[in-house]
């Protein structure tokens, strides 16, 4: 079978790895990422230009499409596919709102009922603005309703000093129409630990994956700017040391009930990875955000756990037949390698050295990122360059495969030494039994 993947990353790269052995494998990418590259037949371009995409599927005979970053999705990828009767492993368009319009999630949850949502409000003029803020009495998230690739949610106490900078941010969103909307969304603030589960879904069944904790701070200590993710942690028993699993279930209830929705309101099916980030409250699990596709880099804990084929789990997901999908009871931990100064843009585009076979020894994994094959070697871009994971039978058996892994990258690159230590880890039961009581 012909299977293409869409997207150039880390992400990309593991999804690669647990098709390579199964199918024929094709992918589309904007950079040219070694690992993807050296077990695929490639092709290099703007994963934007769906259209593109879909001719280069329909000219090879392509017979599925994994979509794996959110904006193509955003484009109506898998609706450009369609018009060739090519299968999808990612939602339409209509179904992808899930992520890409903030306003049609919350409203979602309002109109069916779903639980575990969050006062929110969305806005278009200044003077609503002004007036809920002036009245509100607690701390806000203010967030445009498109997609900005992960940077425009901006929180009180952490990006805002207060109620006012939010209402100025508010109006930068609508007049600046950040994310495509001239609208913007304002929530309540929630406290407590974040967390994420990914689920697979046919639009009818969804068959969840180990919960994950994800680490967005740059810095040692949860410290420095929220980034794109550092590195991320999954437990043996598929929660947290923190996460009970009535929790859990919860957080996964409102996943399927979500995906009921999506198909009582827009007609369609979600098919794909759904993705959700979840805040642990003293009241359980409360949606933060759902995404359209995997987390990353989330999905360098799950995908390589996963012990049903992904090729199978793929074509239950088109095919409308998803069966549970089951996964080693084993802990990941995920580090990410990223260059001197991330996130700031400074020090991209310098050589670095990955000693493959000494990872592989370690039984460690790596998974390339935001890198670009040269001539001479492989090349830093600004961004997250180099994901290793570590597995083993607790957290802290993987830290020791991921940490010692690490130190075989070799570059002006820096990765947050912390995750999946001791310290940190008893630092979230902590603050979770904190709320609790
Ligand atoms: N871990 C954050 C994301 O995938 O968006």
């Amino acid at each position: 079978m012909k299977v293409l993947v869409v997207g150039t990353g880390a992400r990309e790269h593991v999804i690669c790895e647990s098709l390579k052995d199964d199918v024929e494998l094709y992918s589309y990418m904007s950079n040219i990422n070694p690992g993807i590259a050296r077990i695929s037949n490639y092709r290099q371009g703007s994963e934007l230009d769906v259209q593109k995409v879909a001719e280069y599927s329909r000219d090879n005979n392509i017979e599925m499409v994994i979509i794996g970053p959110e904006a193509p999705l955003g484009r109506g990828i898998v609706d450009e596919l369609e018009k060739y009767e090519i299968k999808s492993v990612g939602p339409d368009i209509d179904a992808a709102r899930i992520e890409t319009d903030k306003s049609f999630m919350r409203g979602l949850f309002e109109e069916y009922k779903i639980p575990g949502s969050l006062t929110f409000k969305v806005f278009d003029k200044y003077e609503d603005i002004d007036r809920f803020l002036d009245e509100y009495d607690g701390d806000v998230v203010v967030k445009p309703v498109g997609l900005t690739g992960g940077k425009g949610v901006k929180i009180v106490g952490d990006h805002l000093r207060d109620n006012d900078e939010a209402k100025t941010y508010a109006r930068e969103i609508i007049d600046t129409k950040m994310g495509g909307f001239s609208q913007v969304i304002i929530e309540e603030k929630v406290v407590g630990e974040e967390f994420t589960v990914q689920a697979f879904s046919d639009g009818k069944n969804l068959s969840p994956m180990p919960a994950v904790q994800d680490h967005p701070h740059a810095f040692e200590g949860d410290d420095g700017p929220i980034t794109g993710g550092m590195g991320s942690y999954s437990d043996k028993n598929g929660l947290l040391p923190f996460l009970t699993q009535k929790e859990y279930d919860d957080a996964v209830q409102i996943m399927d009930n979500t995906i009921s929705a999506i198909k009582d309101k827009t007609f369609s099916y979600y098919k794909g990875v759904l993705y959700g980030q979840f805040m642990l409250t003293k009241n359980g699990p409360k949606l933060i955000e759902y995404n359209a596709r995997f987390g990353d880099p989330e999905v360098m804990n799950t995908l390589p756990l996963m012990e049903t084929p992904m090729i199978d789990v793929c074509n239950g997901i088109v095919d409308g037949k998803l069966k549970k999908v089951s996964f080693m009871d084993k802990a990941s931990v995920c580090k990410y390698l990223v260059p001197d100064g991330y996130p700031e843009t400074t020090y991209g585009n310098t050589l670095i050295s990955v000693d493959e076979e000494k990872i592989d020894a370690l039984g460690g994994h790596v998974y390339y990122a935001a890198v670009n094959q040269k001539e001479d070697g492989v090349y830093t871009s600004s961004s997250r360059a180099i994901g290793v994971v570590g597995i083993g039978e607790t957290i802290f058996d993987g830290e020791k495969i991921a940490e010692s892994s690490c130190r075989n990258v070799h570059g002006n690159l820096y990765h947050r030494r912390d995750i999946g230590k001791k310290e940190l880890v008893d630092k979230r039961i902590k603050h979770i039994n904190d709320i609790r009581t």
